[in-house]
């Protein structure tokens, strides 16, 4: 399963990228906010950084226009992908773009004929937001089931992009089901490391050699 990381922080990107955990990047209107940064500029810096794709998403709500946005956006970097809203406008968009040969992901999925959708309008990604749908107490992780069932019943080669991930327990489970990518904010991935019994047996490893006198340096 690849991971994305779902912001536009560069100095997290980076410390995540570092350690070879980066295998794309996810950004939205309200992270370019979070950032304080310019669009253009800050999409052109993690583009430098990572190698794997990078979502910059349009911010139009025609066709047209998002097509024409689209169009400026794949200029800033080989690696972007181009992110459009589940819309009618942006399932059109999607059709032209990919026809063009470049990657679209399509966003803001929250049903199984959204993603039917998407993948028949030549999307590289579709985007379920699993903890939006669980914020309004809809199962996203079942939602993440049924278009992996789907895509595999009529071999779609559309790539699962579990987005509006919040838990570790979501990575676990998308893992579990079969999706392709998950994208996740830096804490939520770094959180993975984390045990209680990995930190008890640590800690107990450490009184115990502490005891011995030894050390290694
Ligand atoms: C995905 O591409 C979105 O940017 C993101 O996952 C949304 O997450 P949120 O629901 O936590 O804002």
């Amino acid at each position: 399963m690849k991971f994305f990381v779902d912001t536009a922080d560069i100095a997290q990107i980076k410390e995540l990228n570092d350690l070879g955990m980066v295998d794309g990047v996810t950004t939205n209107p309200s992270l370019i906010m979070k950032s304080g940064r310019d669009i253009l500029e800050v999409t052109k810096e993690i583009c430098d950084l990572v190698e794997g794709p990078v979502s910059a998403e349009v911010t139009a709500t025609d066709a047209q226009t998002m097509i024409a946005e689209g169009r400026k956006l794949v200029k800033i970097a080989p690696n972007i992908t181009v992110k459009v809203p589940l819309t009618w406008d942006g399932l059109q968009a999607c059709k032209t773009l990919s026809g063009e040969g470049h990657k679209v992901n399509v966003t803001l999925c929250f049903s199984t004929n959204q993603a039917l959708l998407a993948a028949k309008a030549g999307a590289t990604f579709i985007s379920p937001f699993v903890g939006r749908l669980d914020d309004v107490n809809i199962d996203g992780l079942e939602l993440i089931e049924d278009i992996r069932t789907v895509y595999d019943n009529y071999g779609f080669e559309t790539e699962i992009l579990a987005a509006s991930i919040r838990t570790v327990n979501h990575i676990t489970q998308c893992a579990l089901i079969g999706a392709d990518v998950i994208t996740a904010p830096p804490a939520v991935i770094k959180s993975m490391a984390s045990h209680p019994l990995t930190d008890k047996g640590l800690a107990a490893f450490l009184a115990d050699i502490e005891k011995t006198g030894q050390k290694i340096l």
